[in-house]
């Protein structure tokens, strides 16, 4: 049933189209079920390939006519391509005209044009265009775009496309019009329409060279007061890409346009972002401080594309993380940046690391992992991954570690006058980076450096330190490797950026050099120092490594107290709390309700907590303990069951022993004032909530009820969404029976706000498993009246936060949690692959899983396999699991 490439498709194989495509004029009857679609191109062929016939790429679409220069033309269909071998001769263009339909309203793919709360939306990266019109589909391709947009005057008053609006007008019968153009020459990934009842929030602004733009945020009518946060997050972003890159906004008029059907965060189409409602709207009462990071982030992440991504695109998708990697750099460095002080810097530092080793290392260490450029793929969709995204930035990040800011800076210069207005590969970029530094340890490096992209997973290096006494002279060894990953057996070595101090035993810093370590093995001396210091490596996380090195606890808790790289300070705390939770997972027979905290641990705890220098943000890092994933990623099998518990059992310790400082943490960080998404409030939120949480843990530990019946009064006085948040999921977590009234009143109060709606179903998905309760929980949510299988987003609030952010509840002894997962999977499958695909992708670690778990989990993936129907999407997961 399911048409289309099913093959695997290889980097080597990339040629140059046949054809160029100059211009593109599409017209569009917009209707849900049947909209028409004239598309009228000139097209020309490159005369550097091999005369041979055009082949477009189309797919789910009805072909009408085709027409050469105004005559009927001979065409053939090949599987999902539309082949013309009778072409005019010669190099002039010709004018190819073509006219499909589509079905907008059983789009269920969400890729394409499809509709979303009666309005229409596109969905064209990476290969979406062709279910709009025949077309040559690829990024390297790149055309002028004129759109005209008719439409049903009442239903779809606002008609919008990339570029400026040239003309509008009436039609009969109550229909309209719109027609635009767009001044820059793009891929047809960047093509974007939207149509519908919306209405905009608009900023005039003039940019540094006098330049006038007006900035429109276009929602649903009742969401206009969500949308002051994205447009000072929009107005943000262009200052600051002006001020750190010198660029500038190139557009007259710059849209966003918010959708409550998305698969991903948001897209960068030219001039005409379209974004996730998620990742748009927020007010006070709706959304989280970490909503309106994640916000500013995202805005900026989709404004910086303009440049790096749509001024210069990608020649083919391998080369995707040329504009991702790049651009997650780049709004990572904006967020910085506007978080200002050197703790909130480190904070978001700390931050995106975290994401970076609990979903990218996992990634690089399993079925799928690729390298930042790979060299195959079978579905493009499978690629958006935190390895394209995230360690992409990372590489990005240690060229600029490499050369220097400024350098950087000079690099990106570079690199727009190389290439402004085509589409190029990631050693394109490389190159240019290098060019503009070349005395740079990079420059010298380049090819070396390089392996950043070709070879797949985490580099481990290894370090030994050695003390002389008697000659007052420390070494230090460091060793890397990278074990094996799918189709790579033997990696070679990486250039390693290790930004590295040594610390005193009194905290006095006697070294701190960036070392840039080349070699399978080196080795560094220090001299002339007076007592055995303790070396603090990978300052900053300078390089995307797992860092072997034995610390003894005293070591620890001297860098925990003492380092001056904020980021190592966090790191020494999480290494003192992972030994423990590794030490007690592995002790046969040890019941977590029996395990017991040192003192050592728990008063450097308490130290950290009461510290009257360290930020609020810093302490609610540095209290929280790792991650469950990312506990189980450091076992050779895992149950996950056990790693849930301990890591429960040590917060209920550390809720116990710290009481009374919880309690003040509590106190003298919950906010009263007026609600400010600041660094400084958001942290003492953050802490207040964390401190919140424990006191509700010890309290039903104990029996009490003082904390949760305050919890409960903070729910219902809270002034904004992230109190009344971290109140109710303190109740929840504590499992205390509060919590059912609490989310119960949640519901009544946000039941017309369906981003609340979604944090209802995620907390309570997620929430840590009693004697499994979980499951059943989730199986009562997907029935719920509010749940909905069709919308992404909630989709993945229930059964994505099941299946990937609850390991205590989904991996269960009897299986069911893991025939759950195969069912959604093959449910989804059949309506929007993307989706499916990723939540396939929660059984990613099978085989590190103990039995009878790891059996189970085989066995549910292999049905999913054994499915005849699959997409591209989930089969090229299943069987990469599979093999
Ligand atoms: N290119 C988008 C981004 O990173 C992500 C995206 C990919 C959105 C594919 C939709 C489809 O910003
Ligand atoms: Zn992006």
């Amino acid at each position: 049933m399911r048409e289309g490439q099913n093959h695997v498709i290889y980097r080597a194989d990339y040629q140059a189209p046949a054809y160029w495509i100059e211009t593109v004029e599409l017209c569009f009857d917009l209707d849900p079920v049947k909209t028409r679609v004239l598309n009228r191109m000139k097209v020309r062929r490159n005369p550097e390939v091999a005369a041979q016939p055009l082949r477009l790429d189309g797919e789910e679409l009805n072909l009408a006519r085709v027409l050469v220069n105004g005559q009927g033309t001979s065409f053939k269909l090949d599987g999902n391509q539309l082949v013309l071998e009778n072409l005019p001769e010669g190099h002039e263009p010709f004018e190819l005209e073509i006219f499909t339909t589509c079905a907008p309203a059983k789009n269920t793919k969400l890729m394409g044009l499809y509709t979303s709360n009666d309005s229409f939306f596109t969905q064209c990266e990476a290969e979406g265009f062709r279910r709009i019109t025949y077309f040559l589909d690829r990024p390297d391709v790149m055309a002028s775009y004129t759109v005209t947009l008719r439409a049903d005057k009442k239903k779809y008053p606002v008609l919008l496309s990339n570029g400026n609006l040239v003309d509008q007008g009436e039609l009969e019968d109550g229909r309209h019009f719109a027609k635009w153009v767009d001044p820059h020459r793009k891929p047809s990934y960047l093509f974007a329409l939207v149509a519908g009842q919306l209405v905009a929030r608009e900023q005039r602004i003039t940019a540094r060279n006098g330049r006038e733009h007006l900035l429109q945020i276009f929602v649903r009518p009742g969401d206009l007061d969500k949308t002051e946060h994205a447009m000072n997050s929009l107005m943000a972003s262009i200052a600051w890409d002006e001020a750190r890159f010198g660029l500038p906004l190139d557009l007259e008029r710059f849209m966003i346009v918010a959708t409550s059907d998305f698969n991903m965060g948001a897209m960068e189409n030219k001039g005409l972002n379209i974004f996730n409602t998620k990742l748009l709207l927020a007010s006070q009462a709706t959304a989280t401080d970490m909503d309106f990071l994640n916000i500013e982030s995202v805005v900026g992440h989709e404004y910086f594309h303009n440049w790096t991504g749509n001024r210069i695109t990608c020649r083919d998708w391998f080369q995707l993380s040329l504009k991702e990697g790049l651009t997650v750099f780049r709004d990572q460095e904006f967020s910085m940046d506007l978080a200002g002080s050197p703790s909130a810097r480190a904070v978001k530092r700390i931050e995106d690391v975290r994401v970076l080793r609990t979903a990218q290392f996992p990634e690089d260490a399993g079925p799928m992992a690729h390298p930042v450029r790979p060299d195959q793929y079978l579905e493009i969709n499978n690629f958006y991954t935190v390895t394209i995204y995230e360690k992409g930035a990372e590489v990005v990040r240690m060229m600029q570690t490499l050369v220097g800011r400024e350098g950087f800076a000079a690099g990106m210069k570079l690199y727009f006058e190389r290439h402004d207005g085509q589409a190029v590969t990631c050693d394109d970029f490389a190159q240019a980076i290098a060019d503009a530094n070349p005395g740079s340890q990079l420059a010298a490096l380049l090819p070396q450096f390089k392996r950043w992209y070709s070879q797949a997973g985490t580099p481990r290096v290894k370090a030994s330190g050695h003390w002389d006494a008697a000659t007052g002279s420390y070494t230090l060894t460091l060793a890397q490797s990278c074990a094996p990953t799918p189709g790579q057996p033997d990696k070679d070595p990486f250039v390693i950026p290790v930004a590295l101090g040594l610390v005193g035993a009194d905290g006095q810093e006697t070294a701190s050099r960036l070392h840039v370590l080349t070699q399978a093995s080196e080795t560094l001396s220090f001299t002339g120092l007076a007592a055995e210091p303790v070396p603090s490596i990978l300052r900053g996380f300078s390089a995307p490594v797992i860092l072997d090195i034995e610390y003894t606890d005293a070591q620890l808790l001297a860098l925990l107290a003492h380092d001056s790289d904020p980021f190592n300070r966090w790191e020494a705390g999480q290494r003192l709390g992972l030994a423990r939770a590794l030490g007690f997972i592995a002790q046969e027979g040890l019941a977590p309700a029996a395990l017991q905290l040192d003192a050592p641990y728990v008063e450097a705890m308490r130290s950290v907590l009461r510290h009257p220098q360290l930020d609020a943000a810093f302490k609610d890092l540095a209290l929280t303990l790792p991650s469950e994933t990312y506990i189980a990623e450091q076992l050779p099998v895992v149950d996950p069951q056990r790693v849930h518990a301990v890591r429960e059992a040590m917060r209920l310790q550390l809720a116990l022993a710290l009481r009374e400082d919880w309690e003040w943490a509590y106190e003298a960080h919950k906010d009263n004032g007026a609600y400010q998404p600041d660094p400084v409030s958001v942290g003492r939120r953050a802490l207040a909530g964390l401190a919140l949480t424990h006191l509700c843990v010890a309290a039903v530990h104990q029996g009490d009820t003082v904390w949760p019946g305050k919890a409960l009064q903070r729910f219902k006085d809270a002034s904004n969404m992230t109190d009344r948040f971290n109140a109710l999921s303190a109740l929840v977590i504590s499992g205390h029976p509060l919590a059912a009234n609490a989310l119960q009143r949640f519901h009544a109060m946000f039941r017309h706000e369906p981003l609340v709606l979604d944090k209802w179903f995620a907390l309570q998905a997620g929430a840590p498993d009693r004697g499994g309760n979980i499951l059943p929980l989730v199986r009562q949510l997907v029935q719920h009246p509010d749940f909905s299988l069709r919308n992404p987003n909630r989709a993945r609030s229930v059964i994505t936060t099941y299946c990937n952010a609850n390991p205590g509840g989904f991996h269960r002894a009897d299986a069911a949690g893991y025939v759950f997962w195969s069912d959604k999977v093959i449910e989804l499958d059949a309506m929007n692959p993307q989706v499916a695909a990723r939540l396939a992708r929660a059984m990613d670690r099978w085989r590190k899983l103990a039995e009878p778990l790891r059996s189970a989990a085989r066995e549910a993936i292999a049905r999913v396999a054994a499915r005849p129907e699959l997409s591209n999407d989930v089969r090229e997961v299943v069987t990469r699991a599979l093999a």
